[in-house]
């Protein structure tokens, strides 16, 4: 039984798109997507890994089958028919890369757009966009800058702004992101909480404002799929939506000093009547009940009533103490009439 070549070339091809869309989509290679940018950047991932899974089989196929149909035959000792150039063959071979770089090209530009790339600072006017009005771009600007300025800075504004739903909201929280060697603060300006945790809520727009005071960091959320260099001396913004509750790593990926390696926190994404939990016990344990929440005061307690707990770890009860006591008062007595 034969084959027709067209035929098997078809029934090849379909294959090939088969296995390249399925290895595309279940490529298992990216952690969870915890963040809606992370379902963007994962959309153009499994896009790449498709068109190289087709690529992959396509060409290593074509060589596994040169190998075997196309091999010296024994005994052949004749040169090869001398081929030179193929005008179609050159066409084909020069267009359907143009094709597959012009389609990413625009798709990853459009992902980047969507996770407000191209706004980083120009809206959402709290704080750091305030200082110059002059030099903001208006969010009903439809024509945006491709080149987004800080305003306050002077400088190409640094991160991911609003996406362009979110163009000219304020965010729900905003966090202040300290990078150091070697390690995150983060510091709550709404509510003065400072913290080595990152704490959010779910499904509400998070935007840190990032800088270091020392060296090059750059802040690293693989579940979220961004990142971001930590500059000193100058801020870069992370406009972001979480959308799976839970704990995940926070990572510097920048070579920043001997213990790089070791700065790492973690981000918790809560739900958010969680989350106002969780400010709640920060406001608690570091404002007006430091009394109760660290200690209990020992300036509040006599003497018997602070060393009782030791007295009884050691074995030692009350009456023991109340001798000690009377007889510490004899001593001391003693000493003050034979003066
Ligand atoms: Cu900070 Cu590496």
């Amino acid at each position: 039984m034969k084959i027709p070549t067209p035929i098997a070339t078809l029934i090849a091809g379909i294959a090939i798109t088969l296995i390249s869309l399925w290895v595309g989509q279940n490529n298992g290679l990216m952690p969870v997507a915890a963040s809606e940018e992370a379902l963007e950047v994962d959309g153009l991932f499994n896009l790449m890994i498709t068109i190289a899974t087709a690529l992959f089989i396509l060409i290593e196929g074509a060589l596994i089958i040169s190998i075997f149909k196309f091999r010296k035959l024994k005994g052949d000792e004749t040169d090869g028919p001398p081929i030179h150039g193929n005008v179609p063959l050159e066409i084909v071979w020069t267009g359907i890369p143009v094709v597959i770089v012009l389609v990413l090209s625009i798709y990853s530009f459009e992902v980047y757009n969507r996770m407000g790339g191209l706004d980083p600072m120009a809206s959402g006017g709290s704080a750091p966009t305030e200082m110059a009005d002059s030099q903001q771009i208006s969010p009903s600007d439809s024509d945006r800058s491709l080149i987004a300025m800080a305003p306050n800075q002077g400088q190409v504004a640094l991160g991911l702004g609003a996406s362009p739903e979110n163009q000219g909201k304020d965010p729900a929280l905003s966090v202040d992101v300290m990078g150091l060697q070697y390690a995150w603060i983060f510091t709550y300006p709404d509510t003065g909480i400072v913290s080595g945790e990152l704490h959010i809520p779910e499904g509400q727009e998070v935007k840190l404002n990032l800088t270091a005071t020392d060296v090059l960091h750059a802040f690293w959320m693989p579940e979220f799929r961004i990142k971001q260099d930590a500059i000193p001396g100058r801020t870069a913004q992370m406009r972001f939506t979480a959308t799976k509750v839970g704990e995940y790593p926070i990572i510097c990926a920048e070579l920043c000093g001997s213990y790089h390696g070791s700065m790492k926190t973690q981000i918790f994404v809560h739900t958010p009547e969680d989350y106002q939990q969780w400010v709640q016990q920060q406001q608690l344990a570091s404002t007006d009940n430091l009394e109760q929440a660290v200690a209990v005061n020992p300036a509040q307690l006599s003497e018997q009533e602070f060393l009782a707990p030791y007295a009884s770890e050691m074995g030692v009860d009350a009456q023991t103490i109340e001798q000690l006591n009377a007889s510490s008062e004899n001593v001391a007595e003693f000493l003050a009439t034979s003066n």
